[in-house]
């Protein structure tokens, strides 16, 4: 028998279907209300509610879990890489090893972009924010590959698209990198791994030899594998969204990129390395800072705490801590911004004011300060996130096509004047 909730409006009962997800998650299924009851709910910034149904990522907020596909997030930290995870996500199965070989060719053979993309980078100034030009170069695959545009691809397309997607991002973002900073782009290396390849179009220079430091590589690795993806995420619903009215993988992808790009969403563990750094300056007292973040009137925030979800630590932020203290001491750096993190974090989380709102340290709080260690200049960190997150918006927006989902179109509240005649200018007054 299955469930129902009743809904009573004026005295009159209505029977909503109520359905339950593979791990026991319950929705009231509203699909049919406006035509039943001629009402809409409302719900400001979705906070309680879903806007689809999916069987990609499964989190659960109050315990601190956090699975692709089924694995967890730690067994795929440890024992994964970000390709494996990225094909996961995609495909729903972690590849056998002909699949993986197959898809690391596939990959290693688009990490080239059209030369015309160097004209399109050169009109960016180069103080010009990473994010932006990322946005920007993402979507001008529209043009070199006009063919994406046909919302009735064939699966073949769509695979094209996707090792498009995945082996040219890291290039993008190195070459915005490179603009930035006014060095010569560097091509693909495609003797390297995904990692070590963008490592080396980041940082190689014309005029020495550049090796990869395994120990970065691996760091970068864990960590895109740990922002792969993150259920109906602001930036994964933005794709979604947007992928609904049957705009192309790379639109879809670029409008992500630039919801990510907030200081509230992806933007954040760049806010928090600022953060970190003026509390530091202000010579690190740590108590004047959360007390300053529970001043309503300050509006400051406590960057990298606090999340929609988990009312409970981010299981990412977990892993990255520990990986925080690894890295830095394999690489021999000492950054005392880790130091005032660690002491921020024991405030907060004896301070009633985060205790009460069940405000943890969420994935952005301790990344910042790994990709700081990696040589990775702080206004990248997003374009870190974007890279990372990459697999995940591709999946997300594979399986809404793939289900035929509707165009994406909430209705509102109307709250503005009532009807009222047209007044001619000399009258207005
Ligand atoms: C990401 O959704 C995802 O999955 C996102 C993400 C992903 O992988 O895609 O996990 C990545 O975006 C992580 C979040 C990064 N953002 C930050 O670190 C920015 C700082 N945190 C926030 O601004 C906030 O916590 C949000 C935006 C993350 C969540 O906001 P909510 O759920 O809308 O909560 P809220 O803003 O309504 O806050 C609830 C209360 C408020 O106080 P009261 O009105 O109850 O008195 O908590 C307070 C807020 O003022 N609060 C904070 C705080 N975060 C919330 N107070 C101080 N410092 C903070 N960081």
């Amino acid at each position: 028998m299955s469930k129902t909730a009743e809904l009573i409006i004026d005295g009159k009962s209505y029977t909503l279907p109520v359905i339950e997800g593979s791990e026991g998650e319950v929705a009231v299924d509203i699909s049919d209300l406006l035509e039943k009851a001629k009402v809409i709910t409302l719900d400001l910034g979705y906070k309680n509610t879903g806007a689809t149904k999916s069987a990609i990522t499964f989190l659960d907020g109050d315990n601190g879990i956090l699975r692709y596909r089924g694995y967890s997030i730690e067994d795929l930290a440890e024992k994964s890489n970000f390709l494996e995870v990225a094909y996961l996500l995609i495909f729903g199965e972690l590849p056998t090893q002909p699949q993986y070989q197959k898809f690391q060719h596939d990959i290693k053979t688009h990490t080239l972009v059209h030369e015309d993309v160097k004209k399109i980078l050169d009109g960016f100034p180069s103080t010009a924010h990473p994010m932006g030009v990322l946005a920007s170069l993402f979507c001008s695959q529209t043009a070199f590959y006009p063919e994406s545009l046909d919302p009735n691809r064939s699966a073949e397309g769509v695979y094209l698209s996707i090792v498009r997607s995945l082996a040219k991002m890291p290039t993008f973002a190195a070459w915005a990198y490179k603009n930035a900073v006014g060095h010569p782009v560097n091509y693909p290396d495609n003797s390297l791994a995904y990692c070590a390849r963008f490592l080396k179009m980041m940082f190689a220079l014309p005029a020495e030899q550049y090796e990869v430091d395994p120990v970065v590589a691996d760091a970068l690795d864990k960590l895109l594998i740990l922002h792969a993806d993150h259920e109906q995420n602001c930036s994964t619903s933005t794709v979604r969204i947007v992928g609904s009215s049957k705009a192309s993988i790379y639109s879809s992808i670029s409008a992500g990129i630039n919801a990510l790009w907030g200081p509230l969403h992806g933007g954040a563990n760049q806010e928090v390395i600022v953060m970190l750094e003026n509390i530091r300056k202000d010579g690190g007292d740590t108590e004047k800072w959360i007390n300053k973040a529970k001043d309503k009137n300050s509006g400051f925030r406590l960057m990298g705490f606090g999340h929609r979800v988990y009312k409970n630590f981010d299981p990412r932020a977990k892993i990255i801590k520990k990986a925080a203290d690894d890295v830095l001491n394999k690489l021999g750096v000492n950054d005392p911004v880790l130091e005032i993190a660690k002491k921020l974090e024991e405030a907060a989380l004896k301070d009633p004011y985060f205790v009460e709102r069940r405000l943890y340290p969420n994935v952005d709080f301790y990344s910042g300060i790994i990709y700081r260690a990696l040589g990775l200049p702080t206004d990248l960190f997003t374009v870190m996130f974007a890279m990372g997150r990459m697999p995940g918006w591709i999946a997300q927006w594979k399986e809404m096509r793939e289900n035929k989902e509707p165009i994406g179109r909430p209705r509102q509240i109307y709250t503005g004047e009532k009807l009222r005649p047209y007044i001619e200018m000399p009258k207005r007054g």
